[in-house]
C-alpha cells in the first residue's frame, strides 16, 4: 500500500473509508467512536461546510485560492469562514471561530480558560506570540495542591472544583488579537456565537458521548448539572441545546470588549462560582481578574529541513520541545528512511525521550525562574544532543542535557500531569496574514465548575503539586501567584524563505509535542499533503514507553520492539489543523480523530 493509502487505511478506519464512497453530502468522517457520521449531526451546515466534510471523509485536502480555516468543529469553522469570506483578517476569524467552539465544544476551550496565539504578519513578514495563558490566583501558595500532610492531592481531586481555577486568558487574547490585527467590527463577531446559543445547536456525538462518559464529576455543581443534563439526562446527540446565559456573556463581550468580562457582572459569578464551590473551593478574586493581561512575546524559531519552525516559547514548553526534537533529527536522513521505518521512528522517538528530559527539568513560566530559553534550541546543543541517535537501538537511559544559560540554576524533575480536552485554529487571510491557536480549558470539561454559561479551566493544575523533587531541588513549574502554569500548547507556523509554508497545532496534553513534530515531519520529510500528514499515525514518546495507535504495521512495531522500545497501544486522540501553502494555492486539513473540518476560498 502507499503510504498515504496506508495512512488512510488505518485512520478512517474502514466504516469511513466505506463512507467515503458514498453520496459526497451525505457522509462525514467519523465520530468520536470512529464511525462514519452524516454531516445532519452538525445541524445546520451550509455548502461549503457540508463540501469540507464530503473531502474530509475522502482523505483529500480542502483546497483554495485566498484564505482558509481550519477548527474542531464545522459550526466554528463555518463562522470563520464567513468573516474571511467578507474580507475579515485572520484574527477577526479566530474571535468568531472561538466564540462558536465555546459552545459547540464546550469541553475542550472557551472564555473560562487560556491560549496561546501565533501571527504572521504578512505586511512587515514578523512573526510574533500573544501568550493568553491563565495565571495562578494571588492568594495562591505553592503547596495548593498538597493535603494537611504536605502530600499531592489525587489529579482528579485537584481537577473538580474552585481550586484549579486560573485567571481565565481567552477573552483579553481575543480583544488583543483583534486590537493588533483585525479589520472587522468588533461585534459583529460574536453574531453566530449569540444566534447558535439563543436559538440552540445541534448536540455532536462528540459532545454526546463525552457528557455521557463523565457521570458523577459532571453533575457535581447545581449549574453544570443543570446545563449538561436537562431533566436529569445526559444532553443527546441530535437534541437541541439552548445556552441563554452564553448568549448574554457574549452580547456584554460584543458590547464592552473584554472588560465586560473581567470586570462587572460576569466577573462577579466568576469569583462566586469558583469560591462557593462546594467541597473544594478556589480563591480567584475580582481583582486577579481586573489585573489580568495577555503578553506579546516574541516566537521561538528552530531551523529544520530549510524551514524555520516557529512557535510558543514559555510558560508553554511547546514551541522549545517540538524545536528540540527537530533539531536533533536534522542530522539524519527521515525521508530516505520512510514514514513506515523502525529505523525512522527510533529516532523520532528518542529525539523525544531527550526533550523530554529537557523539558521537565528546565521549563516553565520564564518570567518567575531562571531559564535557559535559548540554549535549549542552540544549534550547536542540538546537534550534541542529536549526536546521542547514532547508534543502532534505542537509549538505554535519557537525562536532561546541560544546555549553555547566563543564570546557572539547578531545577528538579516535574511531575506535572495533563490529560484530554483543547482545540487548535489554523488561519490564513486573504492577506497573507497566518495564525496558529491553541486554547484550552485543561480537562475535558475543565473544573466542572460552570459561571455565566461557560465553563472554567483547571489549569492549575498544569503546575506541579510539589514544590521539590525527590532528590531535594526546586521544580521550576511550582506554582506562584501570578504565575502561568507550564503548557504543552504548541501552536507552530513553519516558514519557507520568510513566508508561511505551513500552520499546524493540536489538543492532546503533553503528547501535543508529539503530535505536531510528527506532522511536521510527515509533510517535509515524507511529502504528505496536509490531509495525509495530520491523519497519519501517531507514536509519541514522552519519557516512557512508545504510545502507538492500533494498526501500525507488523514490520514497524516489531522493529521498534527489537531496539528496545517498550510499546504501549492505547487511544492517541490528536486534533491536528493544519494549513499548507503549496505553488497553488492553499490546502486544509483537519485530523479525522475529531469533527472538525478546513473551509477555505
Ligand atoms: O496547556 C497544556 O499543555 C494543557 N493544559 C493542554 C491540555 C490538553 O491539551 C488536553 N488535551 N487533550
Amino acid at each position: 500500500m502507499t503510504r498515504t493509502g496506508w495512512a488512510l487505511a488505518l485512520l478512517l478506519g474502514s466504516a469511513a473509508m466505506a463512507g467515503a464512497q458514498q453520496a459526497a453530502d451525505a457522509v462525514a468522517p467519523e465520530g468520536a467512536s470512529g464511525e462514519a457520521i452524516a454531516t445532519d449531526v452538525f445541524g445546520d451546515l451550509d455548502a461549503p461546510a457540508r463540501d469540507a466534510l464530503a473531502t474530509k471523509a475522502e482523505g483529500r485536502p480542502v483546497t483554495a485560492a485566498d484564505w482558509m480555516v481550519t477548527a474542531a468543529h464545522p459550526l466554528a469553522v463555518q463562522a470563520g469562514a464567513r468573516v474571511l469570506e467578507q474580507g475579515g483578517s485572520a484574527a477577526d476569524a479566530m474571535v468568531a471561530v472561538q466564540a462558536v467552539l465555546g459552545l459547540v465544544e464546550p469541553q475542550s476551550s472557551g472564555l473560562g480558560g487560556g491560549a496561546f496565539l501565533v501571527w504572521y504578519h504578512a505586511e512587515t513578514g514578523e512573526v510574533t506570540t500573544l501568550d493568553g495563558r491563565e495565571t495562578a490566583p494571588m492568594a495562591a501558595t505553592p503547596t495548593l495542591f498538597q493535603d494537611e500532610e504536605g502530600e499531592p492531592l489525587a489529579f482528579m481531586e485537584a481537577v473538580i472544583g474552585g481550586r484549579s481555577v486560573g485567571t481565565p486568558g481567552t477573552p483579553r487574547l481575543m480583544e488583543v488579537a483583534h486590537r493588533n490585527w483585525g479589520q472587522a467590527n468588533w461585534s459583529g463577531l460574536f453574531d453566530d456565537a449569540i444566534a447558535l446559543a439563543r436559538d440552540g445547536f445541534t448536540v455532536s456525538p462528540r459532545l454526546a458521548a463525552l457528557v455521557a462518559g463523565e457521570g458523577d464529576a459532571l453533575s457535581r455543581y447545581p449549574a453544570t448539572a443543570a446545563y449538561f443534563f436537562p431533566d436529569s439526562q445526559p444532553v443527546a446527540e441530535g437534541s437541541l441545546l439552548t445556552n441563554p446565559a452564553y448568549a448574554e456573556t457574549l452580547r456584554l463581550l460584543a458590547r464592552e470588549g473584554a472588560d465586560g468580562f473581567y470586570t462587572g457582572p460576569v466577573a462577579e459569578q466568576i469569583t462566586a462560582a469558583v469560591r462557593g464551590a462546594e467541597d473544594n473551593p478556589g480563591l480567584l478574586a475580582l481583582a486577579d481578574l481586573s489585573a489580568y493581561r495577555v503578553i506579546e512575546r516574541p516566537a521561538v524559531c528552530v531551523d529544520y529541513r530549510d524551514h524555520d519552525v516557529c512557535g510558543m516559547g514559555p510558560p508553554s514548553s511547546g514551541g522549545l520541545t517540538v524545536g528540540q526534537i527537530l533539531g536533533m533529527l536534522g542530522g539524519y536522513d527521515l525521508a530516505e528512511m520512510g514514514a513506515e521505518s523502525a529505523d525512522a521512528w527510533r529516532l523520532i522517538g528518542d529525539a523525544s525521550r531527550l526533550a523530554f528530559a529537557d523539558r521537565g527539568r528546565f521549563m516553565a513560566d520564564s518570567d518567575f525562574v531562571a531559564m535557559p530559553t535559548e540554549g535549549l534550541i542552540d544549534p550547536a546543543y542540538l546537534e550534541e544532543r542529536g549526536q546521542l541517535l547514532q547508534g543502532d537501538d534505542s537509549l538505554p537511559k535519557v537525562s536532561a542535557g546541560s544546555p549553555g544559560w547566563s543564570h546557572a540554576r539547578l531545577w528538579g524533575q516535574d511531575s506535572a500531569l495533563e490529560l484530554p480536552s483543547t482545540s487548535h485554529i489554523s488561519i490564513v487571510d486573504a492577506e497573507g496574514n497566518a495564525l496558529s491557536m491553541t486554547t484550552t480549558i485543561e480537562n475535558g470539561f475543565g473544573s466542572r465548575v460552570m459561571a455565566a454559561g461557560f465553563l472554567l479551566n483547571n489549569e492549575l493544575t498544569d503546575f506541579s503539586f510539589e514544590t521539590h523533587d525527590d532528590a531535594g531541588w526546586p521544580i521550576a513549574n511550582a506554582l506562584a501567584p501570578g504565575k502561568r502554569p507550564r503548557s504543552s500548547m504548541a501552536p507552530t507556523i513553519v516558514l519557507q524563505d520568510g513566508a508561511p509554508a505551513m500552520v499546524i497545532g493540536s489538543p492532546g496534553g503533553s503528547r501535543i509535542i508529539g503530535y505536531v513534530a510528527r506532522a511536521i515531519v510527515a509533510h517535509l520529510d515524507w511529502g504528505m499533503d496536509i490531509q495525509a500528514a495530520v491523519a497519519a499515525p501517531n507514536l509519541v514518546n514522552r519519557f516512557g514507553p512508545m504510545d502507538i495507535e492500533a494498526g501500525l504495521p507488523a514490520a514497524l512495531t516489531e522493529g521498534l520492539a527489537a531496539m528496545g522500545f517498550e510499546l504501549n497501544e492505547t487511544e492517541l486522540t490528536s486534533g491536528l489543523q493544519g494549513i499548507v501553502v503549496t505553488p497553488d494555492g492553499l490546502e486544509g486539513g483537519a485530523d479525522p480523530r475529531r469533527e472538525g473540518i478546513a473551509i477555505g476560498g
